[in-house]
C-alpha cells in the first residue's frame, strides 16, 4: 500500500526527468504499480482510509511520483459531488492535440509532491486529445475537457518533468488570458 512517505516530494531529480515508456506486455511489477497508485486515490478519497493512514487527498498519480521514472498515471476525477467521472491509468500518453483556449481551477491546484500551497491559476488547455494505451495494452484515444483534462494535463505534465507551479505566471500569478474558462 502506497502511503504519504514514499511519495517523492519535489527537490528529487525524478520528478525533473522525462518518464521512460513502458512495452507490453507490461511486467508484474508495473501491473502491481498500476494497482497500488490507483489504490492509494480510491483510499486517498475516502475520508476514514485516508484519516487512518494519514493520506492527503489525490485525484492523481504519477509512477515519478513514487519514485519510478515510467510512463505511467492513475487518474480518478470526481465531481463537486463526489461521484467519480473519469477513472482510468493511462501507459504512454500522449497529448495528439489540445484546444487554444485554456480553463484553470478557480482555487489553483496542488501536488502530492509539493508540500507548501503556491498560489496562483494555472492554465491549461481546456480541451485535450490524448493517445493511450490501458494497462492491459488496449490502445485508446479520448477527448476531454474541463476538470479531467486538467487533471490529465497535470499528470501528463509529470511524466515529462514538469510540476502545476511551472506553468504559473511569475509576474503575475493571476493574469489569465481572457476566454479563459475558470472552473470552480
Ligand atoms: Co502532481
Amino acid at each position: 500500500m502506497i502511503l504519504m512517505k514514499d511519495i517523492v516530494r519535489d527537490g528529487d531529480p525524478v520528478l525533473r526527468q522525462v518518464a521512460k515508456p513502458l512495452t507490453f506486455p507490461l511486467s508484474d511489477h508495473y501491473k502491481q504499480l498500476a494497482e497500488d497508485m490507483m489504490e492509494y486515490l480510491v483510499n486517498s478519497q475516502d475520508p476514514k482510509i485516508a484519516e487512518k493512514h494519514q493520506l492527503r487527498a489525490g485525484v492523481g498519480l504519477a509512477a515519478p511520483q513514487v519514485g519510478e521514472g515510467v510512463q505511467m498515471a492513475a487518474l480518478l476525477v470526481p465531481d463537486d459531488k463526489g461521484e467519480i467521472i473519469f477513472k482510468e491509468v493511462y501507459v504512454n500518453p500522449e497529448i495528439v492535440s489540445e484546444s487554444v483556449r485554456q480553463a484553470c481551477l478557480s482555487e489553483g491546484e496542488g501536488c502530492l509532491s509539493v508540500d507548501k500551497v503556491i498560489n496562483g491559476y494555472v492554465p491549461r488547455p481546456d480541451k485535450l486529445t490524448i493517445h493511450y494505451y490501458t494497462v492491459d495494452g488496449e490502445e485508446k484515444t479520448i477527448r476531454l475537457k474541463d476538470y479531467p483534462a486538467i487533471v490529465s494535463s497535470h499528470e501528463i505534465d509529470h511524466l515529462n518533468g514538469h510540476l502545476f507551479y511551472d506553468r504559473i505566471n511569475k509576474k503575475d500569478p493571476f493574469a489569465l488570458k481572457e476566454d479563459t474558462v475558470v472552473i470552480s
